[in-house]
Order: C-alpha cells, then sequence, then structure tokens
C-alpha cells in the first residue's frame, strides 16, 4: 500500500485508538430530506467537530460544507436510485474519480448488494471504482446494503463483506449483528457498522459498544445520532465509547434526553 493510501485511511481510522467515529450525512442520495436531515447545514456543522470524518454526497458537500472545515470527507460515489424507485439496488457509480480528488476527499464510499437483483452491477461498480482509486491513492469503503429479501445474520453479512474486500474494498461498511465477531475475523480490512434505522438512545449506544467489543474499527452512524433528542450529546457519547472505551451505561448517563 502506497504513502497517500495509508495516509487517508489514518486520516479517517484515528492510528492512536485503531478506531473512528464516522458521521453519515449521506442518506438523501436515496431517501431525499431524511427527517433530521431536512435542512442539513446546521445539523452537520453542530455534529461535526466531533466526527472523525464526514460520509456524504457531492452536493451536499458543496452546497453546506465549509471548505475550510478540516474534517477528513468520505464521499459517497454510488446512487441513481431511489426508495420509491423499481429496485433499490439498481445503483451507478456517480461521481468520477478525478471529481472526488477535486473535492479533496480522504476516501470514497459505495453500495453493493449481494443477493439482489442488480448484485452484478453493483459488484462491478466497486471493482470499477476500486481500480481508478488505487492509480491515486484513495481508499474505498464499501457498503453492504441489505435489500428487504436478505437476512442481516452473520453468514449473510460475513459473505458480503468478504466479497466486498476480496474485490479490494480498504475498509468495509455493515450491520452488526449476532456473532458479529465472526463477521470481522473473516474480513481482512477494518469493518466499521451502520447504525441503522433509528432505536432508543440506550440502545443505539449499547449497540455501539458491542460492536467494538466484538473487534469492529468503529461505526459509521447517522440516523441515531441526527435523530435523537440530544445530537451532539449522542455524539460526543458514541466518540466515549468508540475512543475511551467507555461502557453504554456511562455514556447514556452524559446525554441530555
Ligand atoms: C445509507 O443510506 C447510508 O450509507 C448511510 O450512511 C448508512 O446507512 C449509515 O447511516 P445510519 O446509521 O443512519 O444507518
Amino acid at each position: 500500500m502506497d504513502w497517500g493510501m495509508k495516509n487517508r485511511i489514518s486520516r479517517i481510522i484515528k492510528p492512536k485508538t485503531g478506531k473512528t467515529v464516522m458521521l453519515a450525512v449521506d442518506h438523501g442520495y436515496f431517501l431525499g430530506p431524511t427527517t433530521g436531515l431536512e435542512e442539513p447545514r446546521d445539523v452537520i456543522k453542530q455534529l461535526v467537530p466531533f466526527a472523525d470524518s464526514l460520509m456524504l454526497t457531492r452536493g451536499l458537500l458543496r452546497t453546506v460544507v465549509d471548505p475550510a472545515n478540516d474534517t477528513p470527507i468520505v464521499l459517497r460515489v454510488s446512487g441513481a436510485n431511489s426508495i420509491i424507485g423499481d429496485d433499490l439496488s439498481n445503483e451507478a457509480i456517480t461521481v468520477s474519480v478525478e471529481d472526488a480528488i477535486r473535492l479533496n476527499v480522504s476516501a470514497v464510499a459505495l453500495s453493493i448488494y449481494v443477493g439482489g437483483k442488480y448484485e452484478h452491477q453493483t459488484l462491478k461498480n466497486l471493482a470499477t471504482i476500486i481500480s481508478e482509486c488505487e492509480g491515486y491513492g484513495i481508499p474505498v469503503l464499501a457498503v453492504t446494503a441489505v435489500g428487504k429479501e436478505m437476512a442481516r445474520d452473520a453468514k449473510y453479512l460475513s459473505l458480503a463483506c468478504r466479497i466486498a474486500a476480496e474485490l479490494g474494498a480498504h475498509i468495509v461498511k455493515t450491520y452488526y449483528c449476532e456473532d458479529f465477531e465472526k463477521v470481522v475475523k473473516s474480513c481482512p480490512v477494518p469493518v466499521v457498522i451502520a447504525g441503522g434505522k433509528k432505536i432508543s438512545e440506550k440502545d443505539a449506544l449499547e449497540l455501539a459498544f458491542n460492536a467494538i467489543r466484538d473487534g469492529a474499527s468503529g461505526v459509521d452512524m447517522g440516523r441515531n445520532i441526527f435523530q435523537s433528542k440530544d445530537p451532539v450529546g449522542m455524539i460526543k457519547a458514541v466518540r466515549s465509547i468508540v475512543h475511551e472505551k467507555v461502557t453504554a451505561e456511562k455514556a447514556f448517563e452524559t446525554l441530555k434526553i
């Protein structure tokens, strides 16, 4: 792995702890004005100081994030689908590597739908973007999107994560599940977890704690942070779990809810 690639990865996964708190605000790419992100500028502004990286789309980055902000950017480069469309797995590559470089991103992110109707297309998208990004030392985060018909269990998620890593993804984002340590052990690159749909703050913090305990390199969390009644408190609480091994109970006590 070359210097640039290693340097960009270390901007995301902090060398001091080997962990990361990524803030995901890319939901609008297929969900439109997601609850909590209807007017994203202020939400992002108040949360970004506590995020190790910010995951979002090109459009949001250019319109709501101050270019003077120095938080590493993980740019979503797949999409062209919508929640009301034919099939969510019908994704394309939506950003050129040249534009990602122009936007000075630290990594790009792309979804794959293993077992989905357009599985092959999304895996080809991943392979293509990795091959292009390798030439510029840009890491690729593969997001294992799970279709409604798929079970979010260790067997399925291990399959999806391992395929992403075998195609060359540098980081894989997936969901937490029972026997999660099996998913991590069979994936040769760092695994981070998505938060998923909004659950209680207590449960979301427990999810983060369990994922780190079971070997995750961090979280790439969105709705459970920006839809919380105390979003700033929530991201700080998640940070304390991920970077300082604070228990979910102790982290919960710090929330103003
Ligand atoms: C999918 O819509 C995106 O990749 C999100 O970034 C991802 O699902 C993480 O966000 P959340 O924690 O809200 O699931």
